[in-house]
């Protein structure tokens, strides 16, 4: 990824190569369906070069985190969420849904092998990271009849760094992440590599993140990078609507339930990207925000666009997203009630 995105600091594990000594694996073969799941150590893969998954994209994968309470135990967040959208990953690209069952004992199974390996430090977690890919070794133009799950882990700190702060991102006109009818909404690895590009782009115009538009118009922003996107207009949390071409994000989501309890309303509108400039200099957009796994709550703090830069408000993180974030993180690490039952945790 790009420079500006370099974890240099000694205590920031950065985000994707401290990896644990273990993995889980299962396979599914029309006959067996899915089958001997097993925590092996991380080891090289051996596959064919004809495996279809490679050839034809047919690769699907999650990403969430564990967390360290302050009683030490391991929790994972709202994990059924996952499991359901790796279902929903694999019905797109005509793969063999995982059971909710399996998918959980997976992640279970790794985290209490490898939970030694995350340090008591809160703003570090266990990221996971579920693979499914077509394994035949065939290359007819069709789904494999041989897959390949596999959840391997690594020691995640913060995304954007050690310290937070807001994020300056690019809105790109010239590419786009999704189409109506395409794959926007589901979570495969075809969506990721054509995005390089554009988060190439944004880094040599000095930004952290891509802003994604709708690809019909190029207008109305649509998420970020890998995360979705909230603004902070008066008392109300606005994030675009899930038309089929925005991923639905569990912390989004998990935003829309919390922001009426702590006394914010929530609204899912478009929000074109002139709306936005133009509520900002107004005053009416007060703060924007980005949601994900990776990146918790972050706070954006100015735009990059061929119409012109702006600044949201003083380019500081808001005091909206500032709550938000604190009390997410809170409930994900035990520091506060969990109503809703979202917190998972590891036997
Ligand atoms: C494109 C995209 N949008 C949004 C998100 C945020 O989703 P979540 O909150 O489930 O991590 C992700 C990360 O999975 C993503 O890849």
């Amino acid at each position: 990824m790009s420079s500006v995105l370099e974890q240099s600091a000694t205590t920031n594990p950065g985000h994707g190569d401290a990896f644990t000594t273990h993995m889980v694996t299962m396979s599914w073969t029309e006959d067996d369906g899915w089958h001997g799941l097993r925590l092996r150590p991380l080891a090289n893969l051996a596959i064919h070069p004809a495996t279809l998954g490679l050839h034809y994209g047919q690769v699907i994968f999650e990403g969430m985190k564990a967390y360290r309470r302050a009683d030490g135990a391991m929790a994972l967040f709202r994990p059924a969420l996952n499991a359901r959208r790796f279902q929903r990953s694999a019905r797109r690209l005509a793969m063999p849904e995982l059971p909710e069952e399996d998918y959980l004992r997976a992640l279970e199974s790794l985290v209490a092998a490898d939970h030694h390996a995350l340090s008591d430090d809160p703003t570090h977690s266990l990221y996971l990271r579920p693979l499914m890919y077509g394994s035949e070794a065939n290359l007819m133009l069709r789904p494999s009849r041989t897959y390949e799950f596999l959840v391997l882990a690594f020691v995640a700190g913060g995304f954007f760094g050690d310290t937070l702060r807001p994020v300056s991102v690019y809105v790109s006109h010239e590419h786009s992440r999704a189409m109506p009818g395409g794959t926007g909404n589901v979570k495969c690895a075809a969506n990721y590599g054509p995005s390089f590009t554009a988060q190439r782009t944004a880094a040599a115009a000095g930004c952290e993140q891509v802003v994604w538009l709708d690809s019909a118009e190029h207008r109305w922003v649509e998420e970020m990078g890998g995360m979705n996107i909230f603004f902070v207009r008066g008392d109300t949390l606005v994030t675009p609507p899930l038309t089929g071409t925005v991923l639905p994000g569990v912390t989004r989501d998990s935003l829309l339930a919390l922001g009426p309890r702590l006394g914010y309303r929530v609204s899912e509108e478009r929000v074109s990207v002139d709306r936005w400039r133009a509520e900002c200099a107004a005053g009416t957009i007060t703060e924007a925000f980005a949601c994900g796994t990776a990146a918790v709550v972050t706070p954006i703090g100015r735009v990059v666009d061929t119409g012109g830069d702006w600044r949201i408000a003083d380019g500081a993180m808001g005091p909206v997203t500032a709550r938000l974030r604190t009390a997410l993180t809170d409930i994900q690490q035990g520091r506060a009630a969990d109503p809703d039952g979202w917190v998972h945790l590891v036997p």
